[in-house]
């Protein structure tokens, strides 16, 4: 029987996702990316692949999780088998410099950044910025290592501390500071490559900002007693684009962050493939970024089963 077949490495995340498939009615089976085999010569299953895979796997003990999951996907797309959140989106999701560059192509503001691997050039980059600078590794999620430092000294000083993580692929991101008037930042997400809705997020208790279920659940913003995370009726530019964008890069499911400075600019600096929502804040909205997936998800698998005829 062709199924919905997710590839992930965190059962914490998939298991909303299967609710919400088996909610619809819809056959799934995750694929644990931890470990696995491979047998070249034989031809994948039936139906639909969407793969989930996280930046932050290595930090779930999952290191190799990642480039695994990409021979699976060179594998299934050798098949042609319909692969959602395929290989280019896993370049994209694995490297911000990466996603810095997706935007920056289709005329998006990033804050200005500068890549560095190793100690020294990580300390002159840092030189180079005249005020307030954010470090953040290249590949991550969960605000893993981001940092906001005043001066080349600092980083210094957080360099030769325990408290450095180094970053798991070896660069490090030097970048300039966004101050938001208040201490927000807005998440987008995009179901089925397009936009769905934005969420609010407070960043007065600090960057770790992933909205998964049990990352954030019951927090309150400081300023306004509001939850940590709340869905917005939220103008902001470029929805076209940022849609053209994902479809360019074979994204279909992605929450986008951004954020403003005190003069209103926009800014762009995280595109994240594997999405996760938060239930409290969109069950305040009256609204369900699962369910839209599972439809998107269902509506894919139908259309293995019955392709359209060749000459249609
Ligand atoms: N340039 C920046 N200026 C101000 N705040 C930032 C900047 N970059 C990141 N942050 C804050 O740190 C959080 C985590 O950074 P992000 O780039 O999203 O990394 P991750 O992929 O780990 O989520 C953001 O959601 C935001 O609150
Ligand atoms: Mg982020």
């Amino acid at each position: 029987m062709s199924k919905i077949h997710v590839l992930h490495e965190n059962d914490e995340w998939f298991a909303p996702l299967a609710g919400a498939l088996r909610a619809a009615n819809l056959p799934c089976e995750g694929w644990h990316m931890a470990e696995g085999r491979l047998d070249l010569q034989e031809t994948p299953p039936g139906g639909v692949f969407f793969s989930r895979m996280s930046a932050s796997a290595h930090t779930r003990g999952h290191t190799h999780s990642p480039d695994y999951t990409a021979a699976v996907l060179a594998w299934l797309e050798r098949h042609r088998r319909r692969v959602i959140n395929g290989s280019t989106a896993l370049r994209l999701e694995m490297s911000k410099v990466a996603q810095y560059m997706a935007l920056e192509e289709f005329g998006f503001l990033v804050p200005h950044t500068v890549a560095a691997c190793g100690r020294g050039r990580i300390l002159a980059a840092a030189k180079t910025f005249s005020g307030p600078f954010i470090i953040k590794h290249n590949r991550s999620g969960k605000g893993l290592g981001v940092r906001l430092f005043q001066s080349a000294a600092a980083l210094q000083a957080h360099l030769d501390s325990d408290e450095y993580t180094p970053p798991v692929d070896g660069i490090l991101l030097l970048q300039a500071y966004i101050q938001a008037p208040q201490p927000f930042i807005t998440r987008l997400e995009f179901v089925a490559g397009r936009f769905l809705y934005a969420l609010r997020a407070d960043t007065s208790n600090g960057f770790a900002l992933c909205p998964a279920d049990g990352c954030g659940i019951g927090e309150r913003c400081a300023l306004d007693g509001q939850a940590k995370f709340v869905i917005v009726e939220e103008a902001f530019p470029g929805r076209e684009r940022y849609e053209a964008m994902l479809k360019a890069h074979d994204v279909s499911v992605a929450g986008i962050e951004i954020i403003r400075d005190t003069r209103g600019t926009v800014y762009t600096y995280d595109i994240n493939i594997n999405t996760n929502y938060n239930s409290a804040a969109e069950a305040e909205a009256g609204i369900s970024a699962l369910s839209a997936l599972a439809v998107f998800l269902g509506g894919e698998l139908k259309k293995t089963r019955c392709p359209r005829p060749n000459n249609s």
